[in-house]
């Protein structure tokens, strides 16, 4: 088992900086758009054995440091009683948005065991054979609210800040809800095998300091605190995270991921504890080869300074990233890290 990651994460020093790309299985990868063309994407993700598959499909063809288990954040979120549709182009819709208390009210807080043993499953594969540590993950409450109250993405979370802003009951009692189903989900995911486990957090960002710190944060450390016990390591990753990564740092997790809208010196300075995670523009791969490796160059300098450095993107990779500048980014970072 290469534990290169684990150790990073426990603020270790390592032969080299470990790295995985977030949204490492997905559609830039001609290998998962084969899969992908026979099932449609929640049916591959409630399929132990094709999740496992496309699981691994980054490992085997990148040669990344950590697998994340092949899932979606509201795969979970479906479960606590919202219908949820993929479509092609304008992705995820929840057609029964939750605004008012009776909605909030009828959700549940789900049992992985009987709700979705598909992925407990997959973990329990993967646990099988891989080579690197396996993630387990799942949205950071605030990012789950935002689908279950706007029904799908969205620019401006109006939906979610009125509530927030108007109706604090509601706000807190589906808040609750969400953390303890984050909470049990992620430990089922950890007694199943997963070695780590992340919380996306990606659109905390949208929140001012003050909303952030009142709104998400005690979510997120609630889910963290009550995870600790479990003893593998807990990643937090915001996104847009510049104006509340002070705030966002003292949730209590082992590693903190940053995006790339802010310096890598500036990142570590404020999560002076944690390992950091982070944080390549995932549009800086559809350059040339010679400025994806000064751009990973300038961040590997700057994480020095942290406890320990985990390289990754700021965010998800894009479906049209060519991938074999993926495979040279994975190369420069373990080669130019390497003691
Ligand atoms: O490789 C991995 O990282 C594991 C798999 C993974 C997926 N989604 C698969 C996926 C993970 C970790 C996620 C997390 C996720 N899902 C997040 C948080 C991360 C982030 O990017 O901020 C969010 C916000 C979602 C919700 C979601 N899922 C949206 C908005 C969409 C549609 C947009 C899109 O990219 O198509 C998805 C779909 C999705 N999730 C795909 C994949 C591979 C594409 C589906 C397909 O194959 O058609």
């Amino acid at each position: 088992m290469n534990n290169t990651f684990i150790y990073a994460c426990a603020g270790m020093k390592t032969d080299y900086t470990p790295v995985w790309i977030m949204r490492q299985a997905g559609r830039y990868l001609p290998e998962y758009r084969k899969i992908r063309a026979k099932v449609d994407f929640l049916t591959l993700c409630k399929t132990p054995e094709l999740a496992a598959e496309v699981t691994v499909q980054p490992v085997d063809i990148l040669g990344v440091d950590a697998a994340i288990l092949f899932s979606d954040i509201l795969i979970p979120i479906e479960k606590m009683g919202l219908k949820l549709k993929f479509y092609e182009k304008k992705g995820p819709k929840f057609s029964n948005p939750v605004r008012t208390q009776k909605d909030a009210d009828r959700l549940k807080i789900i049992n992985p065991d009987e709700d979705v043993p598909y992925v407990l499953e997959t973990i329990r594969i993967l646990c099988r054979g891989l080579k690197v540590p396996l993630i387990g993950f799942s949205g950071a409450p605030f990012t789950a609210a935002t689908y279950m109250i706007e029904g799908g993405s969205s620019k401006n979370f109006l939906e979610t800040k009125r509530i927030i802003y108007n109706d604090p009951q509601l706000y807190q009692s589906l808040m609750e809800k969400i953390a303890e189903t984050t909470i049990a989900y992620l430990s089922a995911q950890i007694k199943a095998g997963a070695q780590a486990v992340q919380l996306f957090d990606s659109w905390a960002g949208a929140l001012s300091p003050s909303d952030y710190e009142t709104a998400a944060f005690p979510y997120a450390k609630k889910v963290i605190e009550a995870l600790k016990p479990l003893s593998v390591p807990i990643i937090y990753f915001v996104n847009d995270c510049a104006g509340i990564l002070s705030i966002a740092s003292e949730a209590g997790a082992d590693v903190m991921g940053v995006d790339w809208r802010i310096d890598m010196s500036e990142a570590v300075i404020k999560t002076h504890r944690h390992t950091i995670q982070g944080n390549l523009d995932p549009c800086v791969l559809f350059s040339t080869k010679g400025h994806i490796k000064e751009t990973a160059l300038e961040i590997l300098k700057k994480a020095k300074a942290a406890r320990a450095h985990i390289f990754n993107l700021g965010h998800g990779i894009l479906p049209e990233t060519p991938p074999e500048n993926v495979k040279t980014l994975v190369e420069i970072v373990h080669e130019a890290s390497a003691i």
